[in-house]
């Protein structure tokens, strides 16, 4: 039988923002998907939706990455201040060629993380976006004083400055934010970053240098030779995260990523295989940043990912609008596990995107809301955000899957908060259920505080007709001996079983 050996070493803290998340100017994302407008039928507070806010407030967001994206690079901040009638209108190239009426802009964005209850991460525009113009943007945000940006805002209406917990400088800009070589980038960086000024040092701004594009090992070991800063330093550096970009993507080209819905066995073994993946991603690139930081100084932030489907058929190709369904769910359980597996470097990650978008923990239909397959899980794994990661390991655990495609049977993280420890774990076969004992090492007594499963049909998923097929539910697969506890992990499954001392 499979064992899952829990030592009770912490091994450090999972940051909270590993489970953040990102919403762009894309398709029904900000614009329906989150923003709707004061005068909407659609129920909402200043303009944002209030089913959405408090489904997301459910699950603790830490943290939201907008404007974007591709969108960030094209984004000039200005255009989405001041009174709505008069923004300027302009033509989102590349995401469908639909008219961007400005009308979320800075104060919707910071209103909304107020809702939310989140942190800032605010992407600037180095692509097509001046030095000044980034300077002059936070300013405008974070200056508290006489300074023509900070009175601007005050003219529109905020006296006070808010607080950008992170800044990107640029996004993607190896392909989207600007086709550039890394030591071309990297030069930008340090200069661009240098005029992203800590107003309040009580509320320092954390730089995101902009990183790799999946295995691009060549670009991650240019941008740290060039940009990583050695003097030691109290508060930042030139950099305090580089980020790193990864998509699952079952198919074999951009042109047929595969359906959604619609796949059989061997496109699932296939898609998990491709989000374990990340965990080879993390190792490689931290090793190659180790080299230039071995005291971990700075932190990876896994801004982008999540599964990359074709579209819905019938929806607009450049709105990226996907179905998700127990296979997202998987994707998220192990994807999560991996990213709390390697808290010493990761530090934050948003899944794409929040809503509508890609891996959507929401999608919308008119005044319509539904939770996916996706959603479920972040609410279950909410319990690891700022708990201590466990030292934890799987034996006797073999692997499963197809001719073409096998993954490991299990995937786990184990982490304590609170006197709590919480267990989640994924069973990755598609058909078999799965025995395991979880093994808790330290001579202690416990008991179960509370147990949950997101499991089902691979293919299984929520509409706007049926919007509880896949759910959250108690799961009860288990027995508790002494100090090891004996469950059932159902096929095509996420569970959470957490412990408290009895
Ligand atoms: O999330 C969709 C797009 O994927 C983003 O705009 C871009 O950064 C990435 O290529």
């Amino acid at each position: 039988m499979a064992k899952l050996v829990i030592n009770n070493r912490q091994c450090g803290k999972i940051e909270p923002e590993v489970y953040g998340h990102f919403s762009e100017h894309l398709g029904r994302c900000i614009y329906e998907g989150l923003y709707v407008g004061e005068n909407s039928d659609i129920p909402n507070v200043n303009g944002m939706r209030t089913d959405v806010v408090s489904a997301l407030r459910e699950i603790d967001v830490p943290l939201l990455r907008w404007p974007g994206g591709c969108f960030a690079d094209e984004y000039h901040w200005m255009d989405g201040i001041g009174p709505k009638e008069s923004r300027k209108k302009m033509i989102n190239t590349h995401w469908g060629g639909v008219v961007e009426d400005n009308s979320f802009g800075t104060h919707e964005f910071m209103e909304l993380c107020r809702q939310l209850g989140c942190k800032t991460y605010v992407n600037g525009n180095v692509g097509s976006g001046t030095v000044q113009e980034m300077s002059e943007w936070v300013e405008y945000m974070t200056f508290n004083g006489v300074s023509p940006m900070a009175d601007l805002r005050k003219k529109n209406g905020h006296e006070e400055p808010w607080k950008v917990d992170y800044f990107g400088v640029g996004n993607e800009n190896w392909g989207c934010g600007g086709n550039m070589t890394p030591e071309y980038y990297a030069n930008l960086y340090r200069r661009y970053q240098t005029y992203v000024r800590n107003y309040d040092p009580e509320k320092p701004i954390k730089k995101i240098c902009g990183g790799p594009n999946v295995n691009d090992y060549h670009w991650t070991e240019e941008v740290m030779r060039v940009c990583f800063d050695h003097t030691p330093k109290e508060a930042h550096g030139f950099m305090d995260l580089l980020s790193l970009h990864y998509y699952t993507v079952p198919g074999d080209t951009w042109e047929k990523k595969g359906s959604a819905t619609d796949f059989d066995e061997d496109v699932w073994y296939k898609t998990l295989g491709k989000a374990l993946y990340m965990e080879e991603l993390i190792k490689r690139h931290c090793a190659i940043i180790d080299l230039y930081d071995p005291q971990k100084r700075i932190g990876l932030s896994v801004d982008e990912w999540g599964n990359w489907f074709d579209c819905e058929p019938g929806t607009n190709p450049g709105f990226l609008y996907q179905q998700n369904t127990i296979r997202d769910a998987l994707v998220a359980g192990v994807t999560l596990n991996i990213f709390n597996k390697h808290c010493d470097r990761v530090r934050l990650a948003c899944i794409a995107q929040m809503v509508n978008v890609l891996q959507a923990v929401i999608l919308t239909e008119g005044e319509k809301m539904i939770k996916t397959p996706t959603y479920h899980v972040f609410h279950m794994y909410r319990h690891h955000q700022g708990a201590q990661l466990l030292d934890s390991y799987l034996t006797d655990s073999g692997f499963t899957g197809t001719k073409e495609h096998t993954v490991p049977e299990l995937n786990e993280s184990v982490s304590e908060k609170d006197g709590v420890i919480t267990v989640t774990v994924n069973n990755l076969s598609a058909t078999e259920s799965k025995e395991l004992e979880i093994v808790l090492t330290d001579g202690a007594k416990y008991e179960v505080k509370e147990a949950r499963v997101v499991a089902g049909g691979m293919k299984d998923y929520n509409t706007f007709e049926q919007p509880e097929v896949v759910q959250e539910k108690e799961f009860t697969a288990y027995k508790l001996e002494g100090n090891t506890c004996k469950a059932t992990l159902p096929a095509c499954s996420v569970t959470e079983i957490r412990f408290v001392k009895s």
